[in-house]
């Protein structure tokens, strides 16, 4: 199967992450078979599609035309195997429990033609943990997208032991068919690369606050206002490249010692967690949370969002 014989996508999970999925799949012109348990479950997923692609048109991502094109190309079932039947590419995005996932494995494996190469959008497990529930190592890959799936560029692909080349070649060529930036991992390294970089930044920002260096709303805008301003457009080793890594390499001899290497689960949020403070999703977490305030801040977020993909599409096309 080569990136450019991929045009039928079956999505397995039809959840946040599942839906935004299909939605950028369908939004990209392929056709997309969307699963899951049940008729009200992808109804549901259908609406969400809606709210999604209103969302990508207002900050200016997806025109009225493209996007009319867009429910016509999602075909749902609650039936696997009907789902599945004839698609050359799949993206499981159940929930994250490795049980589940290796039986869905299994039923992709029996269910789908010989050719299909088979991905999870697993946040934590390896393929290595997939594979074995199939007949077709060679054909699984672990490939992690970010939320929202529609506005977030990168996926993470990751290789398994038996993973070929020509699955992860297929893989990552189909998602830049999508306007995608997939990045492949040489090996398998728990919470990839991204994750691990965004848990190292939220152990110090934790560490701060304990130490009663800084409230949480102080380290917000310290990154907000500094590193974190320059971060889309330019990763640690182009920044430091910049300031010289003679420099670096002092600061890093004064500073690795004083910061925040503990394995522990921090004090800080476990409190959180016992007294219900949990986010959003409980009207406070670091922040007292309105319905009004989620919806402002998700939206400020995807226009941000939407703006740094035009400026790095334009930077790439060298304009
Ligand atoms: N939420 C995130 O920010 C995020 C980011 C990257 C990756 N992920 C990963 O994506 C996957 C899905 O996460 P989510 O946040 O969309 O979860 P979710 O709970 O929103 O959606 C999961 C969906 O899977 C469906 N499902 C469960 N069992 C199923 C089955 N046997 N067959 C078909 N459908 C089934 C559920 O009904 C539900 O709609 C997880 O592996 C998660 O780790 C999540």
């Amino acid at each position: 199967m080569k990136a450019d014989d991929i045009s039928r996508i079956g999505v397995i999970g039809a959840g946040l992450m599942g839906h935004g999925i299909a939605l950028n799949f369908a939004l990209g012109g392929f056709e997309v078979y969307l699963n899951d348990t049940t008729e009200e479950g992808l109804e549901k997923a259908l609406e969400n599609v809606r709210t999604s692609l209103d969302t990508m048109i207002d900050v200016g991502l997806a025109d009225e035309s493209a996007a009319a094109a867009v429910p016509s190309r999602i075909h749902t079932s609650a039936s696997l195997a009907d789902s599945v039947a004839d698609v050359d590419f799949v993206v499981e995005a159940v929930f994250e429990d490795l049980e589940l996932k290796r039986e869905v494995f299994a039923l992709l494996d029996e269910s789908s033609p010989e050719r299909t190469i088979l991905s999870s959008n697993t946040s934590s497990f390896m393929s290595s943990q997939l594979a074995p529930a199939t007949k077709r190592p060679d054909k699984v890959v672990v490939a992690n997208w970010w939320n929202p799936p529609y506005l977030m560029p990168l996926i993470e692909v990751v290789r398994g032991p038996e993973t070929s080349d020509a699955t992860i070649e297929a893989t990552a060529g189909v998602f830049r068919r999508l306007g995608k930036r997939p990045v492949v991992l040489q090996k398998e390294s728990l919470g990839f690369i991204g994750n691990r970089m965004q848990f190292a930044l939220l152990r110090e920002a934790i560490s701060v606050v304990e130490q009663g260096i800084a409230t949480p709303q102080d380290v917000d805008e310290v990154v907000k206002s500094s590193f974190g301003r320059r971060l889309a457009v330019a990763g640690p080793f182009e920044v430091f490249d910049l300031a010289g890594w003679d420099t670096i390499s002092h600061i890093i001899d004064l500073l690795f010692p004083a910061i925040e290497s503990s394995p522990d689960s921090p004090a800080l949020i476990a409190g959180k967690v016992e007294r219900g403070e949990l986010g959003v999703k409980s009207g406070r977490g670091f922040y007292p949370w309105t319905d009004e305030d989620v919806d402002a801040f998700r939206a400020r977020i995807g226009r941000a969002l939407a703006e740094i993909d035009r400026l790095s599409r334009e930077d790439q096309e060298g304009r």
